[in-house]
């Protein structure tokens, strides 16, 4: 597989989603009324195929790698699906909701943990363990599921049929991604 798009690895570019995950956090928490709403679809978005690029291709490849990855994965995915839990709730909430900016400045310290928690055991285990090659072929994988998920188009930057499909919760916008990847593989 080439990696000539890239030439970053798999643990590099997550590192670089998290990042662009704190920034959408901050613009969110910064903005108000109509544009608030729209950053915050933009991060639930992000983070949708965020979370399904990583439970495909990331979590697997750790469980692999013996108890050790498979603890460190686990806990991983626990996070991840609370972190669903508490979308659900701001969604609920709506985004001029009076508490919503204190909920979700508590989310993003949760969201902030779990990267680091990423940063620190889930990436170093990877790294360690598999060779320049592999995690260079999981960069590739990780480049093609994000353009390849429903959830990838920004969406308040389109009005076509990608972008109603970000129109539904979180929890939805998971799921349509998550089948999404399972019939891509089993064609
Ligand atoms: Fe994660
Ligand atoms: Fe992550």
């Amino acid at each position: 597989m080439t990696t000539d798009a890239t030439e970053l690895t798999g643990t590099q570019l997550l590192r670089e989603r998290h990042q662009e995950i704190k920034r959408l956090f901050k613009e969110t928490l910064e903005a108000t009324g109509q544009e608030r709403a729209e950053v915050f679809d933009c991060l639930r978005a992000t983070l949708a195929a965020h979370e399904v690029v990583e439970e495909m291709f990331v979590h697997p490849l750790a469980k692999d790698l013996g108890p050790d990855g498979e603890r460190i994965a686990q806990a991983r995915l626990d996070e991840e699906a609370e972190a669903t839990r508490v979308l659900s709730d701001l969604e609920d909430l709506g985004s001029d909701g009076d508490q919503f900016g204190p909920r979700l400045l508590a989310f993003q310290r949760a969201v902030v943990e779990h990267a680091e928690a990423e940063e620190n055991e889930l990436f170093p285990l990877l790294e360690t363990s598999c060779s320049r090659a592999d995690l260079e072929a999981l960069a590739d994988s990780i480049i093609v599921g994000e353009q390849l998920s429903p959830t990838h188009a920004h969406p308040h930057s389109s009005q076509n049929a990608v972008a109603l499909m970000l129109t539904g919760p979180f929890v939805a916008m998971v799921d349509k991604a998550r089948d999404h990847f399972k019939q891509l593989r089993a064609d």
